[in-house]
C-alpha cells in the first residue's frame, strides 16, 4: 500500500486536497539569480556546473530557500542524456546547445552507446543524493528528463532548430529509422529516471518541449508513443514507499488532452495557450494540471502579477489537483522580486479562494 504524501506539492500531483495551491517554477534556478551567476562562474561554465554535485546541489537549493518554493527541481539539463549516449555536448555563447556529430543515417545511429546511468550519469545521481540530504524531507525533489522526441530533435539537428528540417525529413522519409532512435532513447530515459527515483527524487517530469511542432497524427506516433514506452517501464514507488507522480510537460500542444491522459501520467503540464478552466473540465479529475501562467507576466507590475495569478486560480477553481507554475521557464532578464510577488500571490489568493468556497470541492467526474 503506497503511503499518502504530506507535502502540498506531492498531494496536488495526486489530486489530494491541500491547504493552499503549491507553486514551483520551471527554470527556477538560473541566470536571473545573481547567486546562480556567482556559482556558475566558480564552476567555469554551465556544463561543469551540472557535473559538480556540490555546486549543482547549491544552485538547486538557491530558489527553494530564496522563495520558499513547494518543490525543488534537480539542477541539470535534458541534454546530458545524448552526451551519455556518446555525443559531444557544448553550449556555445548565445547560440544554445551543440551536439556533435549529428545523427542522420543508420550508421550514425550505430555510434550510440548503451548507457548505465550509474556510470555515465553518476554525477547526476550523486547530486540527487546530496540534494535529498540537504533538503531533509522539508521540500520534495523533482527529477526530470527530456522526452525521446525532444531529445531526438537536438541529436538529429545537431542543436536547436527553428524549422526541424532534418528530424522531420527523417520522420517522413525514414520513419523506421526515427522509430529505432526514439526507442533507443526511451529505454535510456526509462533507466535514467528509474535510477533518479532509486536515488530519491520524489516526482519526475518529462519535458516534451518540441512535440508541439508535429501534426496531431505524428505527435501521437512519434512523441506520445515513445513517452508511453518510458511510463510503462517506470518504477512508480520510491524507496520510501511513496508513489512517484509522473508529470508530462507539453509546449504548444494543449489540444490532445485525452491522448495525454491515456499515457497514465499523474500530472499534465500546460503552456499558457491552453485555457485552464476548459482543460480542467475536460480532464475531469483523471489527472492533475500544472501551469500555466505566461512567463511574460513577470515583466509586469506586482499588481498585474497578482491579478493574473488570481484569474488563473479562479479558472482552475477550488478543486484538488492544481500545481501552480509558469507555462514555460523563467528567462534570464526577469526580476527575482517579481517571483516573490508571484509566490506570495499564489499563497494568499488560493487560501482566499478556498475560504470563499467553503474549502476544496470535489471535481465532477466524467461518466464513461
Ligand atoms: O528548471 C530548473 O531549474 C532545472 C534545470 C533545467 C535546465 N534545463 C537548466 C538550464 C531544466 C529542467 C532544463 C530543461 C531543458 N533543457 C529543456 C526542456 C525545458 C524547456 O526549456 O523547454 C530544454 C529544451 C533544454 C535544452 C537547453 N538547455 C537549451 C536549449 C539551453 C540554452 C538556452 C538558454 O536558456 O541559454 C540550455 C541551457 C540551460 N539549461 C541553462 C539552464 C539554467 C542556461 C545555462 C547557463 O547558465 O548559461
Amino acid at each position: 500500500m503506497p503511503i499518502e504524501p504530506t507535502h502540498r506539492f506531492l498531494r496536488a500531483c495526486h489530486s489530494l486536497p491541500v491547504d493552499q495551491t503549491p507553486v514551483w517554477l520551471m527554470r527556477q534556478a538560473g541566470r536571473y539569480l545573481p547567486e546562480y551567476m556567482r556559482v556558475r562562474q566558480q564552476a567555469g561554465n554551465f556544463l561543469s556546473l551540472c557535473k559538480n554535485p556540490d555546486l549543482a546541489t547549491e544552485v538547486t537549493l538557491q530558489p527553494v530557500y530564496r522563495f520558499d518554493m513547494d518543490a525543488a527541481i534537480l539542477f541539470s539539463d535534458i541534454l546530458v542524456v545524448p552526451e551519455a549516449m556518446g555525443m559531444s555536448l557544448s553550449f556555445g555563447m548565445g547560440e544554445g546547445p551543440v551536439l556533435e556529430p549529428f545523427l542522420r543515417t543508420p550508421s550514425d545511429l550505430r555510434r550510440l552507446r548503451p548507457v548505465q546511468p550509474e556510470e555515465q550519469l553518476g554525477y547526476v545521481l550523486q547530486t540527487v543524493t546530496q540534494i535529498r540530504q540537504a533538503l531533509q524531507e522539508k521540500t520534495p525533489l523533482i527529477g526530470f528528463s527530456g522526452s525521446p522526441w525532444t531529445l531526438a530533435t537536438y541529436m538529429v539537428e545537431g542543436g536547436s532548430s527553428k524549422t526541424f528540417r532534418y528530424i522531420k525529413g527523417m520522420l517522413f522519409d525514414q520513419p523506421a529509422l526515427l522509430q529505432q532512435l526514439l526507442d533507443q532513447i526511451a529505454d535510456v530515459v526509462a533507466d535514467y529516471l528509474n535510477a533518479q527515483i532509486a536515488h530519491g527524487v520524489q516526482a519526475v517530469q518529462i519535458f516534451d518541449t518540441w512535440g508541439g511542432v508535429l501534426g496531431p497524427r505524428e505527435f501521437v506516433t512519434f512523441s506520445l508513443r515513445s513517452i508511453q514506452r518510458i511510463i510503462d517501464r517506470l518504477q512508480r514507488v520510491g524507496p520510501d514507499g511513496q508513489t512517484v507522480p509522473i508529470i508530462l510537460f507539453f509546449f504548444f500542444f494543449g489540444s490532445m488532452l485525452e491522448e495525454m491522459i491515456g499515457t497514465g501520467c499523474d500530472v499534465i503540464g500546460l503552456d499558457w495557450t491552453t485555457h485552464l478552466a476548459t482543460a480542467r473540465h475536460q480532464v475531469a479529475a483523471r489527472a492533475a494540471l500544472q501551469g500555466n501562467l505566461d512567463p511574460a507576466v513577470l515583466y509586469a507590475t506586482p499588481d498585474i502579477v497578482r491579478h493574473q495569478v488570481r484569474q488563473l486560480l479562479q479558472d482552475y477553481g477550488p478543486y484538488p489537483g492544481h500545481v501552480f507554475n509558469l507555462g514555460h521557464g523563467m528567462a534570464q532578464d526577469m526580476d527575482p522580486g517579481r517571483v516573490v510577488d508571484l509566490v506570495r500571490a499564489v499563497r494568499e489568493e488560493s487560501r482566499l479562494l478556498l475560504q470563499q468556497n467553503g474549502g476544496m470541492q470535489r471535481i465532477q467526474e466524467k461518466r464513461p
